[in-house]
Parts: C-alpha cells; sequence; structure tokens
C-alpha cells in the first residue's frame, strides 16, 4: 500500500509503500534532510516534524509510533516536543513532513546583523559514518579499500582522493572503532579525516589578515555557529608601519619575504590556539580554515613572493582562489585542514575587498553601491546586479593617523571625537578609552596621548562648518582674536588641546585633504566608468569605516554627495565575507563567479583621475554642489578662491 508525502518547505512530493522511512523517502525525492550517521539513530540531524495542509491534518499517528531507536536516542539526547527522527520514523499515512532549518543540509542562518538577512550555511567539509568491513583471510583487500567502498555504497561517494596523513592513522581508527568510523570528506572529493566510531564536530575559522590587525572567528561548520573571536595586532608592523614599506623591506633583504610570511604564519597559527582555547575545542577539530586578506598580506600568508606588487603593474600571482593545506602554512589544526582563500581583483584590490564584496552583496540588488574599504589603500567597489566595477585609490596613511602632526593609530587616549563651538570657537573632544567629553567635569586630560584618523576627520569637517577651515583648506581666524586659532609659522594652527598640547596644523589639513581627495577622485573616477552622478548608498567598511560618522564624512567630501540615511558603516565586511566562504560552498562559488565579472579601473593611468583629484581637493569639492548633504547640513557659503585673496589683501 502507498501513502502520499509532502516535504515542507520544499514542497517536494511522491508516494511511498507504508513503512518507509522519513529520510529514505527524502532521499527518494532529493529533500535537504540532514544525516550524518547515515540512519542509525546517532547524529539527531534528521530532525522533522509532522506538518499539515488542507486535507492533511497534522497528526502523530501519520507516523509510526516512536521504537527502540528513537528510544535509545531520546535516552542520550531529548528530542524537542513534536521532533521525530527522520531515519526511524515510518511512514503510516499520506502526511506532510516539515524540516526544519537545522535539519537541512544547505541551511540559512539569520544573523542579527544589518543588510544580512541570512547567510547560507553549506560547508564544503561534510562528516560520514560507515560501518567498514571487517578483513577477510579469504578475499583480501586493504582497510582503505573497504573503508572507500563502504562511502560509496552508503554515501554514494565515488572515487575519493584520499589525503596521504589519513592513511596512517585508518587502521587504528577502523579497530578502535570496531569497524566503524566517521569520515571527513571534502567537496565531496577528498578523504581529509577519520575518527573511530561516532563523531559530529567539524569546526572551521575564518581569517581577515588586516597590514594592522589580523582577527579571526571561530565557526561551528555545522550551525553556523560563531564559537569565538579575536584578534591581535600584525607582528609584522615591526617591519613597517604601512604596506609599502613591508613590500620594500621584501625587496631590500633576501630573506625579507620569507621572514614576513613567517612571523605572520606564526600570528594565524597562535590565534588558532587562542580561539580554541576561548572555546574549550582542540586545534585538531578545525577542519577548515577561509582567510582574505589585501593582495600584500594575502600573498605574504600563503608564502608567494610580494615584489611584483610593488612596482607597476602590479602584478598578483594569481587573482584565483586557492585551496592550500594549513599544515603546509604552519598552522596547526586538523592535519587534513584546507585554508580556502578568496580571489582577489587586481594588484591593489584583494581578497578582503571580494570578502566586503561577499558579505555586502552590491550584485544581488537594483540599487548601485559604493563599498570604501579605507586604509592605507582605499579599495572601491561600485556597481550593482547589472556591473561591477572596482580600483584602488593611493590614501596614504593619513586617515590612520599618521603623517598627523598629533597624530596616532586608534588606541586608549587617541582623541575620536572633536566638536567646536561656532560662535566661541572652543573645541570639547572624546578620547578612545574615556567616558564623556573633555569639557565633563572630571575628564582627565593626562590620558589623552594624540588624535586618530576619525577624530582628524571630525576636527576638519567641524573647523569647516565653523568657518576656520576654509573650503580650500586653509586655517583663518574668522573674527581675528580667537585663543583657538593661533599663528604657526606663516600660517595658523587650531588648538584642540592646550594641556597636553594637541594642535590641527595646517601641514594636518593638507594631508587629510590629499588622502580625502585620493578617495573621492576614486570613487568620481568608477562612476564616470559607470556613467552615473550619483550612488543610491555608500557603505564604509572595516575598522576605520566603522569609526568614522558618515556625516563628517562627507563633509569633507571624502565620498560623493548621497543621502545621508543611506550613507553607513559596513562593519567588518571582510571577516564576514571570510566567514561566508568558511561556511557555504555557494558563497565560494558566488564570489568566484563575480570577482571574475568585476571590472578593474586603473587610476593610475587614467587621465581624469588627475582632474578629478584636484576639483576633490577642495572642502567638501571645487565644483560638485552636495545638495543632499546640504539638506541636513548646515554648510557655509563657499567663497572662491579670488575673493578670499581680495579680502585678505
Ligand atoms: Fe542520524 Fe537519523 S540520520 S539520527
Amino acid at each position: 500500500m502507498t501513502r502520499q508525502v509532502v516535504f515542507s518547505p520544499s514542497g517536494r512530493r511522491g508516494s511511498f509503500a507504508q513503512g518507509t522511512t522519513v529520510l529514505d523517502a527524502a532521499r527518494a525525492l532529493g529533500v535537504d534532510l540532514d544525516s550524518v550517521c547515515g540512519g542509525r539513530g546517532i547524529c539527531g540531524r534528521c530532525q522533522v516534524m509532522i506538518g499539515s495542509r488542507p486535507g492533511i491534518e497534522a497528526r502523530p499517528d501519520r507516523l509510526s509510533e516512536p521504537g527502540p531507536t528513537e528510544t535509545d536516542y531520546q535516552a542520550r539526547r531529548p528530542l524537542a516536543p513534536g521532533h521525530r527522527l527522520g531515519c526511524a520514523a515510518e511512514i503510516v499515512e499520506d502526511v506532510v513532513i516539515d524540516v526544519p532549518p537545522e535539519s537541512q543540509v544547505h541551511r540559512q542562518v539569520v544573523r542579527k546583523r544589518a543588510g544580512v538577512s541570512a547567510l547560507p550555511v553549506d560547508p564544503v567539509v561534510r562528516l560520514h559514518y560507515v560501518d567498514v568491513a571487517e578483513p577477510d583471510l579469504a578475499s583480501p583487500t586493504g582497510d582503505l579499500e573497504r573503508l572507500l567502498a563502504a562511502l560509496e555504497k552508503e554515501w554514494g561517494l565515488e572515487g575519493l582522493l584520499v589525503d596521504p596523513p589519513v592513511l596512517s592513522g585508518l587502521q587504528s581508527a577502523l579497530r578502535q572503532g570496531d569497524w566503524t568510523v566517521t569520515a571527513a570528506v571534502r567537496h565531496q572529493r577528498d578523504l581529509v579525516g577519520i575518527w573511530p566510531g561516532f563523531r559530529d564536530v567539524a569546526l572551521g575559522v575564518a581569517f581577515d589578515v588586516g597590514s594592522t590587525t589580523i582577527a579571526g572567528h571561530l565557526c561551528d561548520l555545522t550551525s553556523g555557529e560563531v564559537l569565538a573571536t579575536s584578534g591581535m595586532m600584525n607582528p609584522q608592523i615591526g617591519f613597517g608601519e604601512d604596506l609599502m614599506s613591508r613590500v620594500s623591506y621584501v625587496m631590500m633583504n633576501d630573506d625579507g619575504a620569507e621572514r614576513l610570511t613567517g612571523v605572520v604564519r606564526g600570528a594565524l597559527d597562535g590565534l588558532i590556539g587562542e580561539l580554541a582555547a576561548e572555546a574549550g575545542v582542540a586545534r585538531e577539530d578545525i577542519l577548515e580554515l577561509s582567510l582574505v586578506g589585501n593582495p600584500i598580506m594575502h600573498h605574504l600568508a600563503l608564502g608567494l613572493d610580494p615584489r611584483e606588487l610593488g612596482t607597476a603593474p602590479f602584478a598578483l600571482v594569481t587573482t584565483s582562489a586557492l585551496d592550500t593545506r594549513a599544515r603546509d602554512l604552519g598552522m596547526r589544526a586538523h592535519p587534513g585542514a584546507t585554508v580556502y582563500s578568496l580571489p582577489s581583483i587586481a594588484g591593489h584590490v584583494g581578497a578582503d575587498a571580494c570578502g566586503v564584496v561577499l558579505s555586502e552583496g552590491p550584485h544581488r540588488g537594483a540599487a548601485l553601491q559604493l563599498l570604501v574599504d579605507v586604509g592605507t589603500n582605499a579599495e572601491l567597489v561600485l556597481g550593482n546586479r547589472e556591473r561591477l566595477l572596482a580600483a584602488s585609490s593611493p590614501t596614504g596613511p593619513a586617515f590612520e593617523g599618521a603623517q598627523i602632526s598629533s597624530g596616532q593609530r586608534a588606541a586608549p587616549g587617541a582623541i575620536e571625537r572633536v566638536r567646536v563651538d561656532r560662535s566661541t570657537l572652543e573645541p570639547r573632544f572624546s578620547v578612545i578609552g574615556q567616558e564623556g567629553w573633555s569639557n565633563d567635569v572630571g575628564f582627565d586630560f593626562g590620558a589623552v596621548t594624540g588624535i586618530c584618523g576619525s577624530g582628524i576627520i571630525e576636527a576638519i569637517a567641524e573647523l569647516f562648518l565653523a568657518g576656520v577651515i576654509d573650503g580650500d583648506g586653509v586655517i583663518r581666524d574668522p573674527a581675528g582674536g580667537s585663543p583657538w586659532v593661533v599663528p604657526s609659522e606663516r600660517t595658523f594652527s587650531y588648538v584642540l588641546s592646550v594641556e597636553p598640547r594637541v594642535e590641527i596644523t595646517q601641514n594636518d589639513v593638507r594631508a587629510v585633504q590629499l588622502a580625502k581627495a585620493a578617495l573621492h577622485a576614486g570613487a568620481r573616477l568608477l562612476m564616470d566608468h559607470y556613467g552615473v552622478e550619483h550612488v543610491d548608498e555608500i557603505r564604509l567598511a572595516g575598522a576605520f569605516g566603522s569609526h568614522i560618522d558618515p556625516r563628517y564624512a562627507m563633509v569633507l567630501g571624502m565620498i560623493p554627495d548621497c543621502d545621508l540615511e543611506h550613507v553607513s558603516a559596513a562593519g567588518n565586511a571582510a571577516g564576514v565575507g571570510a566567514m561566508m566562504a568558511l561556511l557555504s560552498a555557494e558563497a565560494r562559488n558566488e564570489i568566484e563567479d563575480v570577482a571574475g565579472r568585476i571590472e578593474k579601473v586603473e587610476t593610475a593611468i587614467e587621465p581624469r583621475f588627475q582632474e578629478h583629484f584636484v576639483a576633490a581637493l577642495a572642502i567638501p569639492h571645487k565644483t560638485e554642489p552636495y545638495p543632499e548633504l546640504s539638506k541636513v547640513v548646515d554648510m557655509p557659503a563657499r567663497v572662491e578662491t579670488g575673493q578670499r585673496r581680495r579680502r585678505r589683501g
């Protein structure tokens, strides 16, 4: 006698003989129902519920009564009310089977994060539990051959390639597990690990290798859950603050690349240890890793020579995504673990930019999105589902606090927020690591150590809005006699803090103008190539993008005019992209496909770049009117250079 089975949410349906298990029916229909133990009632991944639809109401007796398999499972791990093991429950009547997200192989994990509703989880490494035939004198075959035969028979895994370290532990695992083992198979193609008996722990680490900091996220490959997150300073800083100085180090020292590779790999290995300790797991539980980084960090971490990236035409060794064994990169994880590095786009637009694209997904929608990842080199991506363009712009280190008289990296003691009173010109500020503002009672001025990138941007933008800095970036004393604007050589400086002394000098303003003009010109060039005059959304990625106030970034003209409602921080978008690639084969396919379609615009050889750069030196811009910004910010009237000169004269 046959019964109708309908699976939800897939909608797949079919007729099956009474007594067929739900798992068998699901497999026959290609329904996405998970299993590690192959239907032995051990893993609990196949849980389903009885659902309903018109004509088939939800009734428990549509499936068989729970038998010993489910009772035994319940004794070890309680099943939630209404849940049944799909591998044990048999079809008795016509039935609707609900497959909850946690029982799907390809699931969507909802993240509490603006702009991303769900992340796909369909890991490239999957675990498979099998019974392996015991050796037999009468028909001698190797243990491996019998294991491979079992994997093919039970899981349809044909022609698996075997990672050599698997062989060394194979015989003991089989005997220890009494001829049952769990095998880790990558991409349904590579046998990368084996454990005695049943096992369902599969973890992964996503790395975001920045030139200043390195971040790692330890994730459960099955659930997508983030188990631990940790970060550290990139120890390569000892060889040069910025990227180019590290490339110079490599060029000037025979063993330079080797040494820089050694320290970054040491840091990544150390981070694995930290993450594992924080989550209370073993390094060997980590079966897969992913990595994003700018081209130089990416090359150094993978042991690729970055020298060509130091000079035009900035050729990468490869723009492709790469799979490299973690053990070959000096990372101690499971011996079969692989590091997947995301693809790159071009010389200065690397795997980190691909991480940002994967996370933000401009290619998934119609809105024209500008992604800005600000660092020593700004990486820019503009586009939507029609077309994507990318460029890098040589912003230099001013946004990171370098080349600024009192500049410093964003660290405790750095001024990060600045306000200037429009009538008295008196400043107030806040610093990282201290509550409140400098005009609050009890503010500890002794803790002030300098000003970081977001602080300098706010300071210059506020001074522009207060009339202390004009559209050409010249510091002046608008009413005369202000104690906050003081002569400094042949120009003026603005006194942000008296003790300790922190000033905004004319040179500081110039350094920021150069950096912001480069950023704006890069964005503008992409807009020219796309053939648009405005963008719909701007997302500011990276740590710096998270710290700067979009309003001030726009007042300065760092970014093109845009409705401020649609300008926001993207957070650690590159790291999220690395996590997505870690957890999902589909995400890897997606970014590999998209990266191949991104058109690179080379700012260095574009004649219009210089033109845009010069126009963007003005605050906010020499010719662009910034109508959207003017709706929400009271912008000073632009004074033409000639008029200012005449007035001074
Ligand atoms: Fe493992 Fe059902 S498939 S418990």
